[in-house]
């Protein structure tokens, strides 16, 4: 575990322990930029720290895929933060297959391990501290592809829908305890992971292929656009959002 000080800017969040998975880089680094920059305490994690992790936060290694891993993971958060007061379940992705036969088992394992139930998991290690304390946020980080599930992404695409409807219904359990629970779910987004798939994706030889339409918006998604939408999901502004899913995509797939 290491933890370089750092943090300046707006202080919404002061007081407030959070733990976001898969901080290193992408989407997930630039949550915890801006809630050290909002004055939150951050507990971070990945499988291996990068150079990209972010200043500020603590980092512990750990693989959100296992049970063991979820359960190393509640335990830094107790000994590091002492509680956890927003958990951003942000780590996840999957490799592109010439469509769905051609997945392996192991990866249909794989993408449910680390896209729906790494989720399920960590939840129902931390939710109960949050009941005691009768506050808390959780938000679930799912996609905008859900809405044209990609033949070569069907193990993601269903693990993904998988969380979407586990979250609205954790929200519903959770509401009397003053816990919060909500979905963000991203358009294409320039990050390490998210580069590298779409390139993996436009050499496949077989299946169908990607949607490279620019979002009406005129651009790709930034991290930190993400992480706007996720920060004023953790804010008391958002007090009264709850088993909602917020598609940040630009204009992509409109919904309504
Ligand atoms: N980028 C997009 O276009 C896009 C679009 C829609 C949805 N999303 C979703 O947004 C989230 C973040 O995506 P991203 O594009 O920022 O991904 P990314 O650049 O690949 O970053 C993923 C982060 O998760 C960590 N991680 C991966 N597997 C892990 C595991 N088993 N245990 C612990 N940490 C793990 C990675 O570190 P290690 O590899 O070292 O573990 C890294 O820190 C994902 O849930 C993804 O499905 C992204």
């Amino acid at each position: 575990m290491t933890t370089i000080e750092n943090g300046s800017g707006t202080r919404e969040l002061a007081g407030k322990r959070a733990l976001v998975t898969g901080g290193s880089r992408g989407i997930g680094a630039a949550v915890v930029r801006q809630l050290l920059d909002a004055g939150a305490e951050v507990l971070t994690t990945a499988r291996s720290a990068t150079s990209t992790a972010p200043v500020g936060a603590t980092f512990v290694e750990a693989d959100v895929r296992t049970r063991a891993g979820a359960e190393a993971l509640a335990a830094a958060a107790q000994e590091v933060l002492g509680g956890v007061d927003i958990l951003v379940h942000n780590a996840g992705g999957a490799a592109p297959h010439a469509g769905a036969a051609a997945i392996p088992d192991e990866e249909w394992q794989d993408a449910l391990d680390l896209n729906f139930l790494a989720s399920v998991r960590l939840d129902s290690l931390l939710a109960p501290g949050m009941r005691e304390r009768r506050s808390g946020v959780i938000v679930h980080v799912s996609s905008a592809a859900v809405t044209l599930t990609p033949p070569p992404f069907l193990h993601y695409v269903a693990a993904k829908v998988a969380l979407e409807a586990y979250s609205r219904g954790l929200a519903a359990e959770l509401a009397p305890f003053g816990i919060r629970v909500n979905t963000v779910s991203p358009g294409r987004t320039a990050t390490p992971g998210g580069e590298a798939t779409r390139e993996q994706w436009a050499r496949l030889d077989a299946g169908p292929g990607q949607d490279t339409t620019t979002p009406p918006l005129g651009r790709d998604g930034q991290p930190d656009d993400i992480a706007h939408a996720m920060l004023f999901l953790m804010s008391d502004r958002a007090s009264w959002l709850t088993g909602s899913n917020f598609v940040v995509d630009g204009g992509e797939f409109p919904r309504g």
